[in-house]
Formats: structure tokens, C-alpha cells, sequence
């Protein structure tokens, strides 16, 4: 019998819940985090991104942290600093709805432009944010840790209006 892929993803996004981290999530946050980046942040970073007040999310599964967000608003604009999946659960069609989810959030403010930065190499990520209308905005140069020294950073760039409000 064939799989229905797109069927167990509706499925998949219709169990998992929406809330703000709080510093009790970063137990759980971290450890995702380390199993999904060969160079994760450290807590410090987290518990410095709740502490001076940026917009951080979660989505869970049973009550158990499988993903997060964390964005920087400022006047005009929304930058987006980490979004991940924990890799037990990626290519459910996860990232996509909890990408969508912090838009839907942004509009609510006076955003008009997300950006985000993706390492060049990581194309799955490119993939999701293109399809999901963003557009390269430029190149930041050895921006990010990587095996052998450093590696560039694609700037990614989304205008938003109301319509984007699903
Ligand atoms: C990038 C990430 C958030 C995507 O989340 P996900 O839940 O795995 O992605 P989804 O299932 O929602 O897929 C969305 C799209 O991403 C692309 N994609 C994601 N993973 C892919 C893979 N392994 N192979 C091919 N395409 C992939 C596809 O375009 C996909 O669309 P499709 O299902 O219509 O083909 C997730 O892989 C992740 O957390 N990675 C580690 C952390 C990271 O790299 N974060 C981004 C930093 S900028």
C-alpha cells in the first residue's frame, strides 16, 4: 500500500502544541540543540536570548520540547537567530509549520521584513525557506564555525503583509 506522506504530516502538525520558552525549557532545549548542530549554541546563549526579552518559542509534543524559535524583533523587522527540529522528528513537515507559526506571530507586530541567516552548505534549510518565499539578500562572509575554519552565511530576506496571516 502507498505511503501517504503528506496525510501523516497533517497528522504530525496537528499534534504538536505552540508555547514561549521559558528558562525551564532549556534543559530540553539544549539537548536538541546539540543533537541537531554539529555546532550548537551553549545554554549561555540561550539563557542571554530569554534574558534580554527576545521572542522565543517552543513547540511540543506530549509536553516534551521537539522544537524552538528565537527572534529579534526591532522596529520594522524580524530576524530570526535559530529555528530547529529536533532530528527525531525533521522531515514531518515540522519546520515548515513551526516557520509559518513565527510569521503568523511577526504579522501580528509591525514586521515587515524577516531575515535569517543559513550556512551555504545547508541546502534542506534553503529548500524550506525559498519555498516558503524568502530570497537571497546577500552573503556574510566566514560567518559561521565550521570543520575546516569557517563557513558563509546566505542572508535570506521576507517581506510580510497581512495576508500572510494563515
Ligand atoms: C531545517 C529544519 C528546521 C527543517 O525542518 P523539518 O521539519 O525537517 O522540515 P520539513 O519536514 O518541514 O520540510 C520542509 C522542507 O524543507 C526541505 N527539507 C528539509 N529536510 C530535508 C531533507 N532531509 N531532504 C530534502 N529536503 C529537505 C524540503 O524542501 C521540505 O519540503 P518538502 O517536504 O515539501 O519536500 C530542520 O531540518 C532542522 O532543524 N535542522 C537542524 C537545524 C537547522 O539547520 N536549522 C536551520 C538553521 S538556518
Amino acid at each position: 500500500m502507498a505511503v501517504n506522506f503528506q496525510k501523516m504530516n497533517n497528522e504530525m502538525t496537528a499534534m504538536v502544541e505552540f508555547r514561549t520558552m521559558s528558562y525551564v525549557d532549556l534543559k530540553q532545549v539544549i539537548s536538541v540543540e546539540e543533537k541537531a548542530y554539529p555546532h550548537p549554541w551553549t545554554l549561555g546563549i540561550f539563557r542571554d536570548c530569554l534574558r534580554v526579552g527576545y521572542n522565543a518559542w517552543v513547540m511540543t509534543l506530549d509536553n516534551d520540547v521537539i522544537g524552538y524559535g528565537i527572534v529579534m524583533l526591532s522596529p520594522g523587522e524580524a530576524h530570526i537567530l535559530n529555528i530547529c527540529i529536533s532530528p527525531d522528528y525533521q522531515r514531518k513537515g515540522l519546520g515548515r509549520h513551526f516557520l509559518r507559526h513565527l510569521i503568523k506571530k511577526m504579522d501580528q507586530t509591525d514586521v515587515d521584513m524577516v531575515l535569517l541567516e543559513v550556512r551555504r552548505s545547508n541546502e534542506h534549510a534553503q529548500e524550506l525557506y525559498k519555498s516558503e518565499g524568502f530570497h537571497e539578500l546577500g552573503v556574510r562572509k566566514a560567518y559561521y564555525p565550521a570543520d575546516n575554519g569557517r563557513e558563509d552565511a546566505i542572508i535570506l530576506a521576507k517581506y510580510i503583509s497581512p495576508d500572510d496571516s494563515r
